[in-house]
């Protein structure tokens, strides 16, 4: 049975084998293979593998695709950094920091249509399944990322409009990424629903878990900087769930978002958060969908040896650092 890190390689090296770095205009094509260089988890990639291979699918044979939905990925991270102002990712400057917003923009947008193209490397009569699921899946991550945003200038957001803003804008993603394999790989339309409910719950988790490493993590591990979420109004997981449980706690937490941007800010919201117990909501509401996203895994028509790669994602995934 493969490693999670072997479906990895094959993702980086069929990465490598691209060659975008030496496409021209190099200053089109340099950020599209700067925002692909190692240094990503590759997990996307690595679900659409996964699935494949579980239903019978030789992975070698959906690597396009693969790489396909990893350039998507990577779309997306060029703009989202533009739209949260971050000048840092996988401990680097990002495209628009390294460049200039122009170039995100328009790299950007080539991968997103690099990825389109990618992505009709299916067999013929599996292709227009395919192209909608991405096209579908690409929709809703507009819309989550458009929700993200409006609600940072809202004062309350609640847990259940968070929810519905993150399986969005991250977890359709992972959904996707799984179906696709399915598809690919001829599973059944049930299968390929499961699959998708699988991925769904698993990004909820990932979400999360993100929210909470922005605040919690390591800079050096995490490769991002710690407190964007709350320098930049984010109606992130932590904050939601205090607001919503009211309390003083949480008026300690509106008053500490009304100060001015800076690490003292930062400071005293991660302080609150501990003291209210968010690290252990956190890990519990991880945990809880992580189990819904093996329940549905289960549900499929998998043997348990078919399965476990993907079993072994989640628990890699909700345990992760970075
Ligand atoms: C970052 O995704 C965006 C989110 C949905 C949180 P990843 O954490 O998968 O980023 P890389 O590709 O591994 O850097
Ligand atoms: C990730 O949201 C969603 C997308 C990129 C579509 P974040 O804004 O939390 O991702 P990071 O933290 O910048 O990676
Ligand atoms: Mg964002
Ligand atoms: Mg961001
Ligand atoms: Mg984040």
């Amino acid at each position: 049975m493969k490693s999670i890190s072997d479906y990895s390689t094959m993702v980086e090296e069929a990465i490598i084998e691209k060659d975008y770095a030496s496409k021209t205009p190099e200053s089109l094509y340099g950020p599209v293979a700067y925002g692909l260089q190692k240094g990503g988890k590759r997990i996307r990639p690595v679900l659409l593998l996964m699935a494949a291979e579980a239903f019978g699918k030789n992975p070698v044979e959906c690597l396009d695709p693969a790489v396909g939905i990893e350039m998507f990925h990577n779309f997306t991270l060029l703009h989202d950094d533009v739209m949260d102002c971050s000048d840092m990712r996988r401990g680097r400057p990002t495209v628009h920091k390294k460049w200039d917003g122009n170039t995100a923009i328009l790299s950007g947008d080539t991968m997103l249509t690099l990825a389109a193209q990618l992505m009709m490397n299916v067999d013929d009569s599996r292709l227009r399944c395919v192209l909608d699921v991405f096209n579908s899946m690409s929709v809703a991550v507009y819309e989550g990322q458009r929700l993200d945003m409006d609600f940072e200038t809202r004062d309350e957001v609640s847990v259940e409009e968070y929810l519905d803003m993150i399986e969005k804008k991250t977890s359709a993603l992972l959904g996707a990424s799984a179906r696709i394999g399915a598809i690919a790989a001829g599973a059944s339309e049930k299968d390929c629903g499961l699959i998708y409910e699988y991925g769904v719950k698993l990004g909820l988790a990932f979400q999360i878990q993100d929210d909470y490493l922005d605040m919690f993590g390591d800079p050096a591990t995490f490769g991002k900087p710690i407190g964007g979420d709350v320098l930049n109004g984010k109606k992130a997981f932590m904050l939601v769930s205090m607001l919503e449980r009211g309390g003083s706690d949480a008026d300690a937490l509106r008053e500490a978002m009304k100060m001015p941007p800076s690490e003292l800010k930062v400071n005293t919201v991660r302080s609150i958060y501990e003291h209210a117990g968010m690290p252990e909501l956190c890990s519990r509401t991880i945990g809880e969908y992580s189990r819904k996203s093996l329940k549905a895994l289960r549900s499929t028509s998998l043997g348990e040896e078919a399965r476990m790669p993907l079993e072994r994602l989640v628990d890699k995934l909700i345990d992760r650092k970075k």
